[in-house]
C-alpha cells in the first residue's frame, strides 16, 4: 500500500493499494462519524456496495445508500436535488460522512453534495474507475452539468480521505480502462518523455499501483501549488477545452476520457501547424494514444464545436484559454480573444 499526503485545506491522505475496501469501516469510525451516506451508481454498487456496508456495520457506523444511473447524464441538478432530500431524510449531521463510491461522475456529484449539505460535511472518495483513481478523486473539484454545458456548477471541496483500492479496477470495462489511460497520457505529456515512453512501451494495467501513485503525486504538485485553479493547475486541462465541447456535442455519448484524447491530439496538431512543437513530439503523443486505441482528432466539425467552446467556463473576460504543448514536459497557457477564436483554430489546421 502507498500513502500520499495532499497538503491543501487541512491536508488528507490518499491510500493506494489492494484490499483497502475491507478497512473502510475502521477509517470512517476514526473520523468520528456515526452515519455514512454511500453515493454510487448502478454498475458499481452491486459489485462493491455490500463490502462497504458490512465493513461500516462492523464498526457500528450506520450506512444509507443513494444509487444513481451510471453515466454522465446523471451529473445534473435533478439528481443532486433528490440526493439532498435523501441525505435530509437520513438525518445526516455535519459530523457524518458522504462516501462517493464509483467513477468521476459519482465523485463529482457526491463531492458537490457533500460541499453544500449543511454547508459542508466530510467527504471520502473511493474511486473505482481508472480515471477517478488518477484524477477526479484528488484535488477537490466538484461539478454538475447544466443543459448549456459541462461542469458549469461546482465547488472546490477537498475530501477528508481518498481510498483507491486497485482490486476494483479488475471489473472495469475495457472502454473505461482506455478512457482512464487518456488522463494518464495527459500527466505524462505534462511530466516527461520517460514517463510517456514507459506507458507506451508497457501496459498501465500491469502496473496500476505504481502508475496511479505517480499520477496522484504529479497532481499533488499542481494542486498544492494552486489549489483554486488560478495559475499552474490550469495546465491539467491539456486537451480539455476541445474535449469538453466534444462531450457536450455528443450529448455525453462520447466519454470524458475519449473526448480529452481527441482534444489532446487536435490541439497538438494545431501546435505543430503553428510551429509551436515538432512533428516528433506529436508522434510520441500519437503512439501513446494509439497504444490505448484512443482517438486523436476532432470527431465533429469545428462549426458545431465553436459555440460550445465559447460557452466553456474556461472563458474569462472575453478570452478562451487553451493549454498548448511545446515539448513533452513543457505546456503553457495561451489565451485567445473570442472573436479571433474561429480563425486561430482554422489557421491551426482544425476544420
Ligand atoms: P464514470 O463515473 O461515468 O465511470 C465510467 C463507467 O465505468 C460508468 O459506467 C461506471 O459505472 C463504470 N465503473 C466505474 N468503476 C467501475 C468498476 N470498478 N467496475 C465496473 N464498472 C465501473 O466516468 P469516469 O470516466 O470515471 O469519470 C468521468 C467524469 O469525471 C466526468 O464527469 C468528468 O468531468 C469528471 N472528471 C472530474 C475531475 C475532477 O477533478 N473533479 C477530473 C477529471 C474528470
Ligand atoms: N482535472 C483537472 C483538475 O483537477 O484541475
Amino acid at each position: 500500500m502507498r500513502k500520499l499526503r495532499i497538503n491543501v485545506s487541512g491536508g488528507y491522505d490518499v491510500l493506494i493499494g489492494s484490499g483497502l475496501l475491507l478497512s473502510l469501516g475502521e477509517q470512517i469510525a476514526k473520523m468520528g462519524a456515526e452515519k455514512a451516506c454511500i453515493v454510487s451508481d448502478d454498475n458499481v454498487f452491486p459489485l462493491y456496495g455490500d463490502i462497504l456496508v458490512s465493513s461500516l456495520a462492523d464498526t457500528g457506523v450506520k450506512a444509507e445508500k443513494y444509487v444513481i444511473l451510471h453515466g454522465e447524464r446523471s451529473k445534473n441538478l435533478n439528481v443532486y436535488a433528490s440526493l439532498m432530500e435523501r441525505m435530509r431524510d437520513f438525518r445526516l449531521s455535519g459530523s457524518d460522512v458522504l462516501i462517493a463510491l464509483g467513477g468521476g461522475v459519482v465523485g463529482d456529484l457526491g463531492g458537490f453534495a457533500a460541499s453544500t449539505y449543511h454547508r459542508g460535511i466530510p467527504l471520502v472518495q473511493i474511486p473505482t474507475s481508472l480515471l477517478a483513481c488518477v484524477d477526479s478523486s484528488v484535488g477537490g473539484k466538484t461539478a454538475l452539468n447544466l443543459p448549456s454545458g459541462k461542469n458549469q456548477l461546482g465547488t472546490f471541496y477537498q475530501p477528508s480521505l481518498v481510498i483507491c483500492d486497485i482490486d476494483t479496477l479488475h471489473t472495469l470495462p475495457t472502454e473505461e480502462y482506455r478512457c482512464g489511460s487518456a488522463e494518464i497520457i495527459k500527466y505524462a505529456i505534462l511530466e516527461s518523455e520517460d514517463f510517456l515512453r514507459e506507458i507506451t512501451d508497457n501496459s498501465i494495467g500491469d502496473m496500476y499501483e505504481v502508475v496511479i501513485s505517480r499520477c496522484v503525486d504529479i497532481k499533488r504538485r499542481y494542486v498544492e501549488a494552486d489549489e483554486f485553479d488560478r495559475g499552474k493547475r490550469m495546465l491539467l486541462n491539456f486537451g480539455h477545452t476541445l474535449g469538453h465541447a466534444i462531450e457536450a456535442e455528443s450529448n455525453y455519448s462520447v466519454s470524458h476520457g475519449c473526448a480529452v484524447a481527441a482534444g489532446m491530439g487536435a490541439i497538438t496538431s494545431l501546435c505543430v501547424e503553428k510551429g509551436i512543437c515538432s512533428g516528433d513530439t506529436e508522434k510520441l503523443l500519437l503512439s501513446a494514444l494509439d497504444k490505448y486505441s484512443l482517438p486523436s482528432a476532432l470527431m465533429y466539425p469545428l462549426d458545431r464545436l465553436l459555440p460550445l467552446i465559447l460557452n466553456d467556463k474556461k472563458s474569462r473576460e472575453g478570452k478562451i484559454r487553451f493549454v498548448l504543448l511545446s515539448q513533452i514536459g513543457n505546456c503553457f497557457i495561451h489565451e485567445i480573444h473570442e472573436e479571433e477564436l474561429d480563425l486561430w483554430l482554422r489557421n491551426g489546421g482544425l476544420k
